[in-house]
């Protein structure tokens, strides 16, 4: 579950509190601080070990257990041995050795494979793998290098050629070493290094060294649509959605932080109503200040058009409304003549037009009854 997508409407609401609050009591307004606090709390340390990337456009492999991101998540994240980091390019870097660092290209959950680039043409050029001490199956297979002087050398078995190598008149390949026989190698080419590295497979020109692992063993787990976690020091598998705490969780999440805002406001309008009745004031609260990610307002405001489409009053000397609702629920303040108000056409709750647009930029729902002016 995207449980990251919460972060920003419980601080949403936090901030909400402390704008709306104003006229509670200290005793009450410090309860709901600490719900909220308590809330956002245990949101944010089942968020911790959650699926993550390095980049946020997600074209890097996802890195969960039993891999981690070492400066995002704690060890406790990963299984040892599987740590892995960002580079300053934003991608995903596994070291294995202090001086032999490969990026990730891919990490197969389900097959408990994970692909990387071999960096033949980086720094470090044709020395081999070691993967001892690391979790990674010791699968390593033998390739013989060679440098061809004619630009198409052929050869009787499959080879794996490395433009980044090669020259304008020379170009390398790499061949199995158990499978090549005499003869095999045309004239043209020099033998230039035999290495040990995990299986090298090409995919659309690209070469890619695959290593497996066999510990801890999530392949079921995965198959059946869960992930593997920690939890009380051992591995086990997490069903999502079937964990009855999971399911209860989320109801407290879903239907919790709505209600939560919705009483605030309710609150609010309730205290407003008896005790500011007879102050006219234009109590400004500036809902633009608070902090609403754009996720958040993108996906539950309206937008300008559909705002404006709602009928606005002027009021005249008698107000023209009924007197019980004499009161603008958004900032608490009494309508006065000349002032304009907005009617919500669903439900005909009306406001002062620069609180509720404000409003509906950001909730796409009247701040009274929560009907949604939106579905169409
Ligand atoms: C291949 O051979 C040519 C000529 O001997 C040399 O200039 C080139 O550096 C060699 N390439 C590699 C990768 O060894
Ligand atoms: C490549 O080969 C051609 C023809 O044999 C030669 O003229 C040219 O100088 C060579 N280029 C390099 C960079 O060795």
């Amino acid at each position: 579950m995207k449980t990251k997508l919460l972060k920003p409407i419980v601080t949403t609401t936090i901030f909400l509190a402390f704008k709306v609050v104003g006229p509670l009591t200290m005793k009450t307004k410090k309860t709901l601080v600490l719900l909220l606090f308590f809330l956002f709390e245990s949101i944010s340390s089942e968020d911790v070990c959650s699926p993550t990337f390095c980049s946020s456009l997600f074209l890097e492999p996802e890195v969960r257990f039993p891999f981690r991101l070492v400066d995002r998540q704690p060890s406790s994240c990963g299984f040892p041995g599987f740590d892995l980091s960002c580079n300053e390019k934003n991608q995903t870097i596994l070291k294995l050795s202090p001086s032999r660092s490969f990026i990730v290209i891919h990490i197969s959950y389900t097959t408990q494979v994970i692909r990387v680039d071999p960096d033949f043409c980086g720094p470090e050029r044709l020395v081999g793998i070691n993967l001892a001490g690391t979790p990674f199956e010791n699968n390593l297979e033998s390739y013989s290098f060679y440098n061809c002087s004619s630009p198409n050398a052929s050869f009787n078995v499959p080879n794996i050629s490395f433009p980044c190598l090669g020259s304008v008149n020379h170009s390398v390949y790499a061949l199995e070493t158990f499978k090549i026989s005499y003869g095999d190698i045309p004239q043209s080419c020099k033998d230039i290094a035999t290495i040990s590295v995990p299986v090298l497979k090409q995919y659309v020109g690209i070469v890619r060294s695959t290593l497996s692992w066999i510990m801890p063993f999530c392949e079921t787990c995965e198959l059946g649509g869960g992930t593997c976690a920690f939890k009380d020091g051992e591995t086990t598998c997490i069903l999502y959605g079937r964990d009855p705490r999971e399911i209860s969780y989320r109801l407290i999440v879903i239907t919790g932080v709505p209600t939560l805002i919705f009483a605030i406001v309710l609150i609010c309008y309730v205290r407003g109503k008896v005790r500011y009745y007879d102050q006219g004031q234009h109590q400004s609260i500036d809902l633009s200040a608070i902090a609403i990610t754009p996720q958040t307002r993108s996906t539950t405001g309206l937008d300008g058009a559909t705002i404006e489409s709602y009928p606005k009053t002027i009021l005249g000397e008698s107000c023209e409304l009924p007197k019980d609702d004499s009161t603008c629920a958004i900032c608490l303040s009494d309508y006065k003549p000349k002032e304009v108000v907005r009617t919500i056409p669903e439900c005909s709750h009306y406001f002062h037009v620069d609180c509720v647009d404000e409003w509906l930029k950001l909730n796409a729902t009247c701040p009274v009854c929560r009907k949604s002016p939106e579905i169409a």
